[in-house]
């Protein structure tokens, strides 16, 4: 594989259908954060270095679902020979740890739903938020961690259904107009949170879903050492060409281990580019 990948496209139909039915206002959560980035101007424009995507032939084929790469097996110690390690992605099912979702990769069925939630007990403000289990474990212990590196933190949100992101997603394009909103806020159907894989973090109410989380402690903390325990900032600063959304270092998704691992030994900045799929600026 040469780093492309294609899967079947959701007809537009569909997407003109979720929004058809979004209603606009705040109704469906306790949205007190609802204000969205502090500054909504769009990131600025940093090349995508070109990253050598290779695969084990016959591990994936384009339009299988599967992004193959490989990467450093960093599990070895310094002075051990060097492997690599074929690692195998499922980016399409919606249920699998790894599925990739951005504005041309909407969650298939748009109103999936996990099986599996649990409550975010033990960290401030998760008792009412839910993720699926494999990452409310993960995201535990990212907090144990951090709170002991004095970088702890509380969340703010986590799993969204769609009909939360819809009203959401209308909410913040009544205030700040649907073009503005589409650079911060996802389409019900193609948000990370509708996965359970994805929360929101904050330090402090003054850098609460702000761009300055990312100075905090904590925002620092979780961006140099989330991959440790399978998470990833998912909308870097200055990545809005290829994720389509402005710098969010308080999302952070859950990947698993393995691809978050590879992502920080490969050094891309972002899932498209790791695992050679298209930017995604724009919904299609
Ligand atoms: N803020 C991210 C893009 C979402 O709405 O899922
Ligand atoms: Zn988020």
């Amino acid at each position: 594989m040469t780093g492309s990948h294609s899967r079947q496209r959701r007809p537009t139909t569909a997407v003109a259908a979720a929004l058809a039915v979004a209603v606009v206002g705040a109704a469906g959560g306790t949205a007190a954060w609802a204000y969205g980035p502090d500054a909504v101007t769009g990131a600025e424009d940093v090349p995508i270095p070109a990253v050598t995507v290779t695969a084990e032939p016959g591990a994936a084929s384009p339009g299988s679902g599967i992004a193959a790469v490989t990467a450093p097996d960093v599990s070895m110690p310094l002075d051990a020979p060097s492997v690599t390690a074929v690692l195998a992605f499922d980016i399409d099912d919606p249920a699998s740890v790894t599925v990739v979702v951005n504005k041309t990769r909407p969650l298939e069925p748009l109103t999936f739903a996990p099986a599996d939630l649990v409550a975010l007990t033990g960290i401030p403000g998760g008792g009412s938020q839910r993720m699926r289990t494999e990452a409310a474990d993960a995201l535990q212990a990212m907090h144990v961690a951090a709170a002991d590196a004095g970088a702890g933190f509380s969340v703010s949100t986590a799993y969204r259904a769609f009909g939360f992101q819809q009203s959401l997603f209308s909410d913040y394009s009544a205030r700040r107009g649907v073009g503005s909103a589409e650079t911060f806020s996802a389409r019900p159907g193609y948000s990370e949170h509708q996965t359970g894989l994805a929360v929101d973090i904050y330090a402090s109410s003054a850098c609460r879903i702000k761009r300055c989380f990312g100075d905090e402690a904590a925002g620092q903390w979780v961006a140099e050492h989330g991959w440790e325990y399978g998470f990833v900032v998912r909308y870097p600063r200055g990545q809005q060409d290829v994720t389509g959304y402005v710098y969010e270092p308080w999302h952070v998704r859950y990947v698993g281990t393995d691809l978050a691992a590879a992502l920080e030994e490969g050094g891309a900045a972002t899932l498209e580019e790791h695992l050679g799929l298209p930017a995604a600026p724009d919904y299609d």
